[in-house]
């Protein structure tokens, strides 16, 4: 594998490769990823429920998300390593471009964000400024609170509508790639269909370019695992063998199964 960039990940899209993206936190289980030939990395907020032992991302900072973007990014050459902003740190345009350069100073090579229509402007300031930028939408864990609990986002006709607006828009304001949580599969492929840049589906059925994982999760770590999860070092043997196995799954499309998706 050649170091992974936004066009080689443009490239796979138009090509119909798909590609498989993992967290990871620490070097260790990066390099893990690196070898098992996963082509990107997220240094999800998510360490705040899994490292951290929260029950949300909220209470994660900047600093946080700093200290673990440059464990993992010293770790690697090959994967695109892709951070998260967390919670409030990009909650104005002045706060976005501040934290997207320390971010990026610890060795991102692209953000994400979670929000639709509210970030248009955020999202062409950070791309005109030489950050990429990874969109999330559907279920945001950081707007957790406002839905009222982790509920599969886009069921009805006009929020449907909305997260479709929302991924046009964010696509033309400047997103290099978008991150879709737990929405039903139907819609998840009519947003994949209809955008250039690549979709990364998580709860999110088997149509989208690409699919995400929490390392954790994937490695059976977590008791109470959400139904989009596959339990790979059960099959995969090792850590190692559980990595490849996940990587090789999402290439050939036997991951995610209809048993991982919503309607
Ligand atoms: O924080 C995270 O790990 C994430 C992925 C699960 C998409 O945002």
């Amino acid at each position: 594998m050649k170091a992974v960039t936004v066009r080689t990940l443009h490239d796979m899209k138009r090509e119909k490769r798909r590609f498989s993206c993992v967290t990871a936190y620490d070097a260790s289980f990066a390099r893990s990823a690196e070898a098992a030939g996963i082509e990107t990395i997220l240094i999800g907020d998510s360490l705040g429920m899994v490292l951290q032992g929260h029950s949300t991302t909220l209470p994660v900072t900047i600093a946080d998300m700093s200290y673990h973007t440059r464990c993992v990014s010293r770790a690697v050459t090959l994967p695109m390593v892709i951070a998260d902003m967390p919670f409030m740190s990009y909650a104005s345009q002045p706060e976005a471009i501040g934290n997207a350069a320390e971010l990026m100073r610890a060795g991102a090579h692209m953000v994400k964000l979670e929000g639709g229509a509210w970030l248009f402007d955020t999202v062409k300031a950070l791309a005109e400024r030489g950050v990429p930028v990874c969109s999330h939408l559907g279920l945001t864990p950081q707007s957790v609170n406002s839905f009222g609990g982790w509920i599969v986002q886009g069921r009805n006709p006009e929020d449907a509508e909305r997260i479709l607006a929302d991924a046009l828009g964010l696509q033309e304001a400047g997103a290099s790639m978008l991150v879709l949580e737990c929405v039903p599969r139907e819609l998840a492929s009519l947003i994949t269909a209809r955008l250039s840049i690549p979709v990364i589906g998580i709860g999110a059925g088997a149509a989208t370019d690409a699919q995400v994982l929490v390392m954790h999760d994937l490695l059976g770590m977590n008791p109470r695992p959400p139904r989009f999860v596959r339990n790979f070092l059960s099959s995969g043997g090792s850590i190692q063998g559980a990595l490849e196995a996940y990587s090789n799954a999402v290439r050939e499309g036997s991951f995610p199964g209809p048993e991982h998706g919503f309607d």
